[in-house]
């Protein structure tokens, strides 16, 4: 019993203090309670007061009556024979029968109420289909034609229906400080409803053991002003390869073609397969190695290099048989394809 209460004690003050400071990741503030990101967090805060409050009091009313019992039937060695043998206390079980069962209702009632608010239909909601693929998520805006890989870019104050999903095995999507998880299970469409409310960098993962890279299955959600992502929009819409004319790019074309085309596709240069990640607008994209490191030398070369050396259990083999120069290339070209006039690194805005 001691044992189980100390457990409690200290389970109680973790919770607290995890709930008050928040994790951290690479930067990232990790604060599922952030009440300002979404109502998604207002509404799992403010269901988490009203749980920690009920427990609080079953925690004082529970450990108060275990003191309270030990001390006045203690053991003071004048007791002769047995001591007094009876049934029980029918009243005191009833209340405790009760009482819990109406806490339990209370907190079914509040979450149900939480669930239906955030589940309700959005009106002019915008629509994105989210894949997940062994290890990184696939992003189709379908009232756009546009598909991104790796980052999701979203307006902030727009509510958004995201359409979760998978492509082989079962993930979890989940973006840490803004929305809770939701499995991603081939064959079935789960939806999530959030509307972000705050213009920032969001940290995302995996949340579903999916083999040996789950932990390195992040990603990014930009949330943007509404007009960069008009802009963004605009641009993705027209965007149209470059056509290399500088002898670098034009190596790194034939490089590409040849070594990566089979997999990936670049609108206009390559088909690509579904299940590996679209380069269309790589050089527009933040991190590299689905949200491990950021998009820059060393780590992209690193990453063309030998992928499953820097991420196991990576499906992208490694090229020993590109020459460091080769490899080089080939990022300077992959860098060359990016969406003019946008950048979606945040240097200064908070990082969720
Ligand atoms: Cu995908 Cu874990």
């Amino acid at each position: 019993m001691l044992q189980r209460s100390v457990g409690l004690i200290i389970t109680l003050i973790l919770g607290m203090a995890l709930a008050a400071t928040g994790g951290q990741a690479g930067g990232h503030s990790l604060d599922i309670l952030d009440s300002k990101a979404s109502a998604y967090n207002q509404e799992v805060g403010h269901l988490l007061r009203w749980v920690l409050g009920f427990a609080a009091v079953v925690f004082v009313v529970v450990t108060g009556a275990m003191t309270y019992i030990t001390l006045k039937f203690r053991r003071t060695g004048k007791e002769t024979g047995e001591p007094a043998q009876f049934h029980g206390n029918d009243r005191l079980e009833v209340m405790w029968t009760i009482i819990p069962t109406i806490i339990v209702f209370i907190i079914f009632g509040l979450t149900a109420n939480s669930m239906f608010k955030l589940d309700k239909p959005s009106p002019g909601a915008m629509t994105v289909d989210v894949k997940g693929w062994r290890y990184f998520w696939d992003y189709n805006y379908p009232e756009y034609g546009i598909r991104n890989s790796g980052e999701l870019i979203v307006p902030v104050g727009k509510p958004l229906i995201l359409n979760v999903t998978s492509g082989d095995v079962i993930h979890s999507y989940r973006i840490t400080s803004m929305v809770g998880t939701q499995d991603a299970i081939p064959g079935l469409i789960n939806h999530i409803r959030v509307t972000p409310e705050k213009v920032g960098d969001y940290y995302g993962q995996c949340a579903e053991l999916c083999g040996p890279s789950h932990a390195n299955m992040r990603f990014r959600v930009k949330v943007v002003p509404q007009e960069v992502f008009d802009k963004f929009i605009a641009e993705a819409k027209a965007y149209q390869a470059p056509i290399p004319t500088d002898p670098t790019l034009v190596k790194g074309e034939i490089l590409f073609k040849a070594n990566c085309a089979a997999c990936h596709a670049i609108k206009g240069v390559s088909q690509g397969a579904p299940n590996y990640p679209d380069l269309t607008f790589f050089g527009s994209r933040t991190t590299v190695g689905s949200g491990m490191w950021e998009n820059k030398s060393p780590y992209l070369e690193n990453w063309i290099k030998n992928s499953p050396g820097v991420k196991p259990g990576s499906l992208m083999p490694a090229f020993p048989q590109l020459s460091d120069s080769d490899v080089k290339t080939i990022a300077a070209y992959l860098l060359s394809h990016k969406l003019e006039g946008l950048d979606f690194n945040f240097p200064n805005s908070q990082k969720y």
